[in-house]
C-alpha cells in the first residue's frame, strides 16, 4: 500500500543501505525540494551528511539568517553556510544582460560549491531535490531555452559521486506533505518558488549594493502584506522588480522626489508554464503602495503588473 509513512520508511531505508558508511553531501537553497531531499537523507544517515548553503546575498531580508537557524539549530544537522555575497556581487559589477547575469552567478555559485566540497575530502553521495516533472521534462525543451534556469544545485561537472533523488517519483504536492511528516516548518514546506539568482534578477540592469538594498526593503513588505492577508499559499509567486534605470517625479511632503519606482507582480499558476496576475484586493494594494511609498527610501511609486504568462514571463529577466 502506498502512503506517505510507507514512502518515507522506505526512502529512509534504502538511502541508508546505499550509503553506508560514506559521507553525502548537499546543496541547500532554502527552497522546499533541497530542504526535503536533505532531512530525508538526514533521517537516514544523520552526521553522515553535510549541507552547504551559499549565501549568494540575493536573498530575501533576514532570509540566510532563518534558513541558517532552521536547519542547524532546530533540525540539528551538519550545515556549513559560505557568506560569499561580496564575490557574487563583484561578479555581477557592471552586468546588465539577463543571460550574462544568471551565467556568472550559476558558475560562481559552482565554484563556491567546488571550493567547500574540496575541503570535505572524499565525498561519495550527492543529494539532489529532483523532482518527477523534472526528470519528466529532462531532455525536451522546456522554458530553459527561453530563460537558462540555474537550479541552485546544479551538478558541478568533473565531481566524483553518485547522486542520490529520493524524490524522483514525487509532485511538489507530496513534497510537501512529506517535509511536514519530516518536521519542516511551516514557513518552507510552503515557500513560494524562488529563482536561484534571487534579486539579482529581479534589479533589472546592473546591479548596486544600494539598489540591491531598496529591492530588498520594498520585497519584504510585499512579503509580510501577502502573508498578513492570508493569501501567500494561492498566490504562486508575489514579489517586487526594480527598474535602475527609470526614474519619475513625486512629490512628498513640500519637496519634489526624483526616485525608482517599484513595479509589484503577483501570480497565480500550476507550474510555471502559465500564469495568470493575481487579483489582489484593492485595499492590500494601497496599503502595500503607501508602505512601501513611506518606508522605503528611494522609492517614490509603486505600480501593479497586470500581464499574464504567456505573453509576459513570471520574472522581469
Ligand atoms: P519565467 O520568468 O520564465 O519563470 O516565467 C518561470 C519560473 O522559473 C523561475 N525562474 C528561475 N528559477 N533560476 C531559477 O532557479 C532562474 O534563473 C530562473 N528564472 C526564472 C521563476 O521565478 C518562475 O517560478
Amino acid at each position: 500500500e502506498w502512503t506517505m509513512e510507507n514512502f518515507i520508511e522506505e526512502q529512509v531505508a534504502a538511502i541508508r543501505e546505499r550509503v553506508g558508511g560514506g559521507k553525502v553531501l548537499c546543496a541547500l537553497s532554502g527552497g522546499v525540494d533541497s530542504s526535503v531531499a536533505a532531512l530525508l537523507v538526514h533521517r537516514a544517515v544523520g552526521e553522515q551528511l553535510t549541507c552547504v548553503y551559499v549565501d549568494h546575498g540575493f536573498m530575501r531580508l533576514n532570509e540566510s539568517e532563518r534558513i541558517v537557524k532552521t536547519f542547524r539549530d532546530e533540525l540539528g544537522m551538519n550545515l556549513i553556510a559560505v557568506e560569499a555575497s561580496e564575490r557574487f556581487l563583484a561578479k555581477v559589477a557592471g552586468v546588465s544582460d539577463p543571460e550574462t547575469k544568471r551565467k556568472g552567478i550559476g558558475n560562481e555559485f559552482i565554484r563556491v560549491f567546488e571550493e567547500e566540497a574540496a575541503k570535505l575530502g572524499q565525498v561519495d553521495f550527492l543529494v539532489q531535490g529532483t523532482l518527477y516533472p523534472d526528470v519528466v521534462e529532462s531532455g525536451t525543451a522546456t522554458a530553459d531555452t527561453i530563460k537558462t534556469h540555474h537550479n541552485v544545485g546544479g551538478l558541478p561537472e568533473d565531481m566524483k559521486f553518485e547522486l542520490i533523488e529520493p524524490l524522483r517519483t514525487l509532485f511538489k504536492d507530496e513534497v510537501r506533505e512529506v517535509g511536514q511528516k519530516l518536521g519542516l516548518p511551516e514557513d518552507i514546506v510552503w515557500r513560494q518558488p524562488f529563482p536561484g539568482p534571487g534579486l539579482a534578477i529581479r534589479v533589472l540592469g546592473e546591479i548596486t549594493k544600494e539598489s540591491l538594498d531598496i529591492l530588498r526593503h520594498a520585497d519584504d513588505i510585499v512579503f509580510q502584506e501577502i502573508k498578513k492577508a492570508g493569501l501567500y499559499r494561492q498566490i504562486w509567486q508575489s514579489f517586487v522588480v526594480l527598474p535602475t534605470s527609470v526614474r519619475s517625479v513625486g512629490v512628498m511632503g513640500d519637496c519634489r522626489t526624483y526616485e525608482y519606482p517599484a513595479i509589484l507582480r503577483a501570480v497565480t499558476s500550476d507550474d510555471a508554464m502559465t500564469a495568470d496576475w493575481a487579483r489582489l484586493p484593492y485595499e492590500l494594494l494601497e496599503k502595500i503602495s503607501n508602505r512601501i511609498v513611506n518606508e522605503v527610501k528611494g522609492v517614490n511609486r509603486v505600480v501593479y503588473d497586470i500581464t499574464s504568462k504567456p505573453p509576459g514571463t513570471i520574472e522581469w529577466e
